[in-house]
């Protein structure tokens, strides 16, 4: 095969991504929009505001990318964009645009899972886990572990029977009149905490098993909110709190499943693989088992075109396409069946 280079697009929930894969060079061009400010005044995102502005950003974005890649059409060799699962109107732009700039250009497009995307977009750091691993996935939408046997060979062993991880952080912050997303701003607030605010209950951690239900200790921290009123350093002890229990249960869990798995490396991805703390506790648990942990760069920790980008790839050089010039997305789809179409 001569030069590979992927365009990646991103749009199933609030941010349109879009990315060129050169398998020679790495991510030669990474656009992204985030409608965050869109949805802030509503608290959440709103899908049909975001169906609407993913189709005023993508073309654009996408004319901006070709162009720091220094790419003609003819340069590329496949489209790759996120089929599922998300927001179904958001998922139908990114994919109606995929496949109609691949058949325009008479190039093969590749219906990327967004999950698959996250697990593997710690590969394009230079520090990149072998197959096979262990991976938690956690974002705004999914909290799991998986095991990773090879690419394609996903095989989930635990997940969220509620909330997400992500989903929790924002909540809780919601409840503590922070913006939306809350997530980051949550864990701002949690190093002015000075360790007074009494433990929280880590869910689901006195029982055996690897699934995760986070919507009790939601509650339990709205409870404590408020109680706390409006006192500044209450709050930010509340945040503390809250935090070390998320991020306690995940590091318990993970031990858990390595152990259970015999994987020694781990990988961790999606939105709250951000959170400083968690890296933190994962570096000092990985180390005492004399494993490794590998993340993604700041930039592909959140939803991005780079890693729908390079999963492409991935399907590419595997010659998995998608023939048909129908368009159809997975607003539902689970990982384990992550192959195209
Ligand atoms: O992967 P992502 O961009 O979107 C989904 O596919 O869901 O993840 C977004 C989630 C949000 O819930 C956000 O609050 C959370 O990741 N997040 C964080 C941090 N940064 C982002 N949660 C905790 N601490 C952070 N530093
Ligand atoms: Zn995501």
């Amino acid at each position: 095969m001569g030069k590979i280079k992927i365009l990646g697009i991103e749009s199933s929930c609030d941010e349109t991504g879009i990315a060129v894969y050169d398998a020679e060079n790495g991510i030669v061009a990474h656009e992204l929009y985030s409608q965050v400010k869109l949805h802030q005044d509503y608290g959440g995102v709103v899908p049909e505001l975001a169906s609407r502005d993913h189709v005023r950003k993508i073309i654009p974005l996408i004319d901006r990318a070709m162009r720091h890649a220094n790419c003609q059409p003819h340069d590329i060799s496949a489209i790759a964009y996120t089929q599922g699962p998300g927001l179904i109107g958001a998922l139908l732009v990114g994919a109606t645009v995929g496949k109609s700039i691949a058949m325009a250009w008479d190039k093969p497009a590749i219906g990327v899972h967004h999950l698959e995307g996250h697990l593997l977009a710690p590969m394009l750091e230079e520090k990149h886990p072998e197959f096979p691993f262990l991976a938690l996935l956690v974002s705004g939408g999914h909290t799991m572990l998986v095991d990773v046997k090879a690419l394609g060979e996903y095989e989930i062993i635990g997940e969220s029977i509620d909330d997400a991880a992500g989903e929790a952080f924002d909540k809780t912050a919601k409840i503590m009149g922070l913006d939306y997303p809350g997530g980051p701003l949550l864990a701002k607030l949690a190093e002015k905490g000075d360790g007074s605010e009494s433990r929280f209950p880590r869910p689901m951690t006195d029982r055996p098993g690897l699934d995760f239900s986070f919507s009790g200790l939601k509650t339990f921290s709205a409870n404590r909110v408020y109680a706390a009123g409006n006192d500044e350093q209450q709050l930010a002890n509340i945040a503390e709190a809250f935090q070390d229990a998320v991020v306690d249960t995940l590091a318990i869990k993970c031990k858990r499943a390595l152990k259970q798995t015999g994987h020694n490396r781990l990988v961790v991805a999606g939105g709250v693989s951000a959170n400083t703390n968690l890296r933190a506790q994962l570096a000092v648990l990985m180390k005492k088992l004399g494993g490794e942990v590998y993340y993604p760069c700041h930039e592909y920790c959140t939803d991005n075109g780079a890693m729908i980008a390079y999963a492409g790839y991935c399907h590419y050089v595997k010659q998995v396409s998608d023939q048909n010039l129908g368009v159809s997305v997975h607003p539902r789809w689970p990982l384990s069946e992550a192959i195209p179409n």
